[in-house]
């Protein structure tokens, strides 16, 4: 398969990496176009793909082109691309684009879909929202190939803003709650450092644990010995409603995704 990103930002790297990851057996051809040389350039050398000349002879090279560009980019992106495309599918990462935008810019018989990624790609731990739209015969290939680097979900358009939310967003605010972990051990007297390390290695072994379990609540019960640390813990989260704060958090997101182009 071979692969094109149109814009080689954060996402289009992260996706690079994931798919250049030395254990796969048949790895996606990659190639990179970017307004900045220099940006395409990087991309492509540590994930050991081509760089495009220009927007046709990245077409032209690829069997999938993958929109990679912020949402306000897209329209321009879409109406110079609309004429190269052909057979080939085409997928946008960009939030906020709907199916419907995506189809009306290009031909009518394109073959279009949206995925939603999450920079965990990079590492093969990736999830991708897939609304696989009129790929067609195509779909298959696409599912396969976003699963080289995570867990591929197909999903209702509908539910797309509030998926992308929870898993979109995730490693950011994740990190968010991984930092303040670090600065509470810090108010509490340990070195910087050492709270840092203490506060990844944790949310690194808890999320395995947590994804071995395929359940909260049963790593909650698990870990939560009525009386111990982490039950006090758990009823100060309750105190503060930490689950309406989450809440809110992805409902802010979800709802930005709207206002995004
Ligand atoms: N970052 C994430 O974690 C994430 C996750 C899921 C989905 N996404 C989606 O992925 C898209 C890209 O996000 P990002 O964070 O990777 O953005 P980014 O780091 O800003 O990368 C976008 C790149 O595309 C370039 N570009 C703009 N117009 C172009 C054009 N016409 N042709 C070629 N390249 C062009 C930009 O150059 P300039 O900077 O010079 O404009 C930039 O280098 C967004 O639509 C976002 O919604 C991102």
């Amino acid at each position: 398969m071979r692969v094109g990103f149109i814009g080689a930002g954060h996402i289009a790297r992260a996706l690079g990496q994931g798919w250049s990851r030395q254990n796969l057996s048949d790895p996606p051809e990659l190639t990179y176009l970017d307004v900045s040389a220099d940006a395409a350039a990087k991309a492509a050398e540590e994930t050991g793909a081509s760089v495009a000349a220009d927007l046709a002879g990245l077409v032209e090279a690829s069997d999938v082109v993958i929109v990679a560009v912020r949402p306000q980019h897209v329209a321009a992106v879409l109406a110079e691309t609309a004429p190269l495309l052909g057979a080939r599918a085409l997928v946008s990462v960009a939030a906020g684009v709907t199916l419907e935008e995506l189809r009306a810019a290009l031909p009518a018989d394109a073959h279009v879909a949206r995925v939603m990624p999450n920079v965990a790609a990079s590492l093969g731990l990736g999830v991708f929202l897939f609304v696989p739209g009129t790929l067609g015969g195509q779909e298959r290939a696409t599912e396969d190939l976003f699963a080289l680097a995570g867990d591929v979900v197909v999903l209702d358009e509908l539910h797309f803003d509030s998926a992308t939310a929870v898993a979109g967003c995730m490693p950011g605010m994740l990190a968010m709650l991984v930092r303040d972990f670090a600065r509470a051990a810090v108010r509490r007297g340990l070195d910087g450092d050492v709270a840092r390390r203490l506060a990844v290695a944790g949310v690194y072994g808890a999320a395995a644990v947590i994804a071995r379990e395929g359940d909260p609540d049963a790593v909650i019960t698990s870990a939560a010995t009525p009386g111990g640390m982490t039950a006090a813990a758990i009823t100060a989260f309750e105190e503060r409603d930490i689950a309406e704060a989450v809440a809110l958090a992805v409902h802010a997101a979800a709802e930005r995704a709207k206002e995004l182009k």
